[in-house]
């Protein structure tokens, strides 16, 4: 059973085991400053879960506090019930968790094949069987299999690292902030394959800088402020919260409200 401070901190969150699940974490990269603060999170079965919040806020330091980059000083992570806590990067692949770094996150001067080789070089016999399968959710990579890496552009490149970390055949990806510097026809192709991936199975935690977006494809989303959740929610229900909009938002979200309330024959809002 989920007390109510859970339910308040998990906001919407189906019942049931979650897949992956992080219980106050503290965790930092220097001895003595924490810049996770008693971080929660949990990621069920099948979510597209979302993470949204302010430069510097730790939303990266998050992924990799979970991906085992960061170390953990207190609190817990498990998997399907199992600690996971300062688990290896290398362990948790084997276990099925995916990460996708915000940068350098391609051998630019390996060809788009060997990047995904190098995805699988743990399991390296089933690489053939799994290329097939990745290519069939990323044409393009197979058309252009023999390409370095380091030639490719951004949006491209970010294809690659995801497919690198599909590779493994992955129950959970963590994503961070997979649009950045994308031009705004290639930040929504990055959702949709994003969408793409979790219809095919796979749970993700993505961190977004375009936190609108996230809110919109996301079943769930918490907001991080300063190492701590501050809100979390079903996407939609917080891009409609008037306090996430005025600390997090900003006037953008205001402006889409209102050309949507336009749309719908109701004029703008005026507070
Ligand atoms: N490698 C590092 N060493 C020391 N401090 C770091 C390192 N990486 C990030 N930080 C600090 O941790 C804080 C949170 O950073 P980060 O998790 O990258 O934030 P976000 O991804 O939300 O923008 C920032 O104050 C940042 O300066
Ligand atoms: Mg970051």
């Amino acid at each position: 059973m989920t007390t109510t401070a859970e339910t308040q901190v998990h906001k919407g969150a189906p019942e049931g085991e979650p897949l992956l699940a992080a219980d106050d974490l503290y965790a930092g990269y220097l001895p003595g400053v924490d810049i996770l603060n008693g971080c929660n999170l949990v990621l069920h079965p099948g979510e597209l879960v979302g993470i949204i919040g302010p430069n510097g806020a730790g939303k990266s330091t998050l992924l990799k506090a979970l991906f085992g980059l960061v170390p953990i000083r207190a609190g817990k992570v498990t998997l399907r019930g199992d600690e996971i806590t300062n688990l290896r990067a290398d362990k948790l692949v084997h276990r099925g968790v995916g990460f996708v770094p915000q940068t350098n996150n391609v051998f630019p001067s390996l060809t788009i094949e060997e990047n995904m080789q190098m995805g699988i070089f743990q399991d390296a016999k089933r690489f053939g069987e799994r290329f097939e399968r990745i290519v069939d959710l990323f044409p393009t990579l197979g058309d252009r299999r023999k390409q370095r890496a380091g030639s490719l552009s951004g949006g491209e490149r970010q294809m690659v690292a995801m497919a690198r970390a599909l590779m493994m055949d992955p129950k959970v990806l963590l994503l961070d902030e997979p649009s950045a510097g994308l031009s705004p026809v290639r930040q929504d192709e990055t959702f949709i394959r994003t969408r793409k991936i979790n219809k095919a199975g796979v749970s993700i935690v993505i961190v977004e800088q375009n936190a609108r977006r996230a809110l919109q494809i996301c079943d769930r989303a918490y907001v991080l402020d300063q190492g701590a959740n501050a809100y979390s929610g079903p996407g939609r229900e917080l891009m409609n919260d008037p306090k996430v909009i005025e600390l997090y938002l900003g006037t953008l979200a205001t402006d889409v409200e209102a050309a949507d309330a336009e749309r719908k024959g109701q004029g703008p809002k005026h507070a």
